[in-house]
Parts: structure tokens; sequence; C-alpha cells
């Protein structure tokens, strides 16, 4: 998932959101978590604070108002989601919020040779095309980004590196080319002293090869050279897989969730339908 600022699905750059609601250190933003299947709303927020509920309400009436009819938030803590919840929003996911040192001191977990053999390089925006089709197939639907939604995780933070896993030809077959298939990718966003692995997922049928491992590595080494100190990331709590898979790497889960939460414009914001 992404994990700057919000994320998932703080979707949209800033510089491309419109502001709906509040002002000065509560904003609501207009967003889009930009899928495989067009772009979905969300709410995203700006400023210290969190919003009131009668921002979330303005916000809501004005969806409605350009005939959008159902709108989700970006991840929220608890406090966040809390005027949310008050004007009517429920929780549609909810993530498990994990971290780990990437300080100087910090651990890197043990090089484990992947099968296939695979060489991990950052790559630019000319493979997120291919990127976002591996996307497609490691995760679920609701979860998955279409390449604009790559760019967006890249941009999400100040600076970002996208790192991909391509299959090597074995060493017996030197004729055949370096430059294999895409089994994995995974992108890294620093923002300052907090570093965030924004987005990892390997071809579901390389998974459990030590591919997710081999990038998760790269990621913390990468860190560890950057002026961050610790390395985020979260996870749907029902992702037991992911979750077992980051605690192996030195991951700790915090004990507050993020929630994502939606609406139903219609029937939610009390406008009705006018029939
Ligand atoms: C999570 C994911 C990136 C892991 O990548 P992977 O290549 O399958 O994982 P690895 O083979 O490197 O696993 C390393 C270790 O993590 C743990 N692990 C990985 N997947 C696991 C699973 N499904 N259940 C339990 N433990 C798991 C194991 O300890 C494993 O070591 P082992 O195979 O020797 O027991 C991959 O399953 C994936 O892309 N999933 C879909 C997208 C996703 O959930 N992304 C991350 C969360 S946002």
């Amino acid at each position: 998932m992404l994990a700057a600022k919000g994320p998932p699905g703080s979707g949209s750059a800033p510089e491309d959101r419109m502001a709906l609601a509040g002002s000065g250190e509560a904003t609501i933003d207009l967003s889009y978590w930009r899928g495989p299947h067009g772009p979905r709303p969300l709410l995203a927020l700006r400023g210290a604070s969190p919003p009131s509920a009668d921002a979330v309400s303005e916000a809501v009436g004005r969806l409605a108002a350009m005939g959008l009819d159902r709108v989700f938030t970006e991840a929220l803590d608890e406090e966040a989601a809390l005027p949310f919840l008050q004007a009517g929003f429920s929780v549609a996911e909810e993530l498990v919020v994990l971290k780990r040192s990437v300080g100087r001191f910090s651990r890197v977990p043990r090089e484990r040779p992947a099968k296939p053999p695979a060489r991990i390089v950052s790559v630019d925006q000319n493979r997120y095309p291919e990127i976002s089709d591996l996307d497609r197939r490691a995760f679920p639907e609701f979860w998955s980004l279409a390449p604009e939604g790559i760019e967006d995780a890249v941009r999400a933070t100040r600076s970002a590196v996208v790192l991909v896993a391509e299959g090597m030809a074995p060493a017996r077959e030197p004729h055949r080319p370096l430059e294999g298939p895409l089994l994995g990718y995974a992108i890294l966003g620093i923002e300052g002293r907090t570093a965030y692995l924004q987005r990892l997922g390997v071809d579901p049928r390389w998974q459990r090869r030590g591919l997710g491992r081999a990038l998760a590595t790269s990621v913390i080494r990468l860190a560890r050279k950057s002026t961050a100190s610790m390395l985020w990331v979260n996870t749907p709590t029902t992702n037991l897989g992911a979750l077992a898979f980051y605690r192996s790497l030195g991951f700790a889960p915090l004990g507050r969730p993020l929630l994502v939460l939606h609406m139903d414009l219609v029937s939610g914001s009390g406008l009705g339908d006018g029939s």
C-alpha cells in the first residue's frame, strides 16, 4: 500500500488536488486514486489539524453537487477519522501501520538468493505501464494502480526510487538476453527523516520465492543511505501474508490502525435523489 502522508490513497499529487472545504490548518481536498478502471474520488487532508465535522459535511455537499455518487477518504488515523464518522462515513478498510529503523546502526536483513535469480534495478516512468500490469495482478482490484497511479505514488514524497526485480538468464545460458520479464517492484519514498515503502508487489506466479525479500532488502539498503531514520509501511489488517512478510524483515506493527472510510453521497449526504 501507499504509506506517505496518510495514504494509501493520498491519491494525486498535492498540486493536482482541488480544495473543497476548510482552510489553513485543516483543509479537505478532492484527490483521486487512479486505478486501472478509472479514477476513484477520495478526500485527502492538508494542514496540521483534523477538519471539523461541518467542514466534512460541506465537502460532501460539494461532491454531491458535482454529481459524484461515492467517495472514499485517504487512510486516516483515529483522530482524523472522527469528523468523517460523525458526518456519516463508514469504514471500508482497516490498515496496520508497521515501522522499522533504517538508522545507521540498524540491521539489514540477511541476503537470500531468490529463485528465479533476479536483478534489482531502478527504473524511470517508461516502465510504469509494465509495472501497472504487474500491480493489477498482485493487488486486489480496489488497491490496484494505473500507470498514472504509479506516478502519483512516486510524486507523493519529495524524492522516490522505483525498483524492479527482473528475471535473469541462468549462468549456463549466457546467450539469453539479461533483461527478463518483470517479476516484482517496489517504490521507496523519502521525506526528510522518514522513508515510506509506498508499494511492494510480486507477480503472483513468483511469490514465496524470495523476490519480495530481495526487493524489500534493496529498499532498506537505500533508505539507510538516505536522510531517513525510520521506514514506514502499511497493509490491510486482513493481509496476513504481507504482515508475516514484514515482520520477517524486522518491521513492528503499531497498535492503532489507519482507516479508509467511504460514503454513498446520494443517500449518505442527506441530499436525496429528488424522487
Ligand atoms: C507480500 C509480498 C510482497 C511478499 O513477496 P514474496 O516474494 O511472496 O515473499 P518472499 O518469498 O520474499 O517471503 C519472504 C518471507 O516472508 C514471509 N512470507 C511471505 N509471504 C508469506 C505468506 N503469504 N504467509 C506467511 N509468510 C509469508 C515468510 O517468512 C517468507 O520466508 P519463507 O518463504 O522462507 O518462509 C507478495 O506476497 C505480494 O506481492 N503480495 C501481494 C501484494 C501485497 O500484499 N503487497 C504488500 C502489502 S501492501
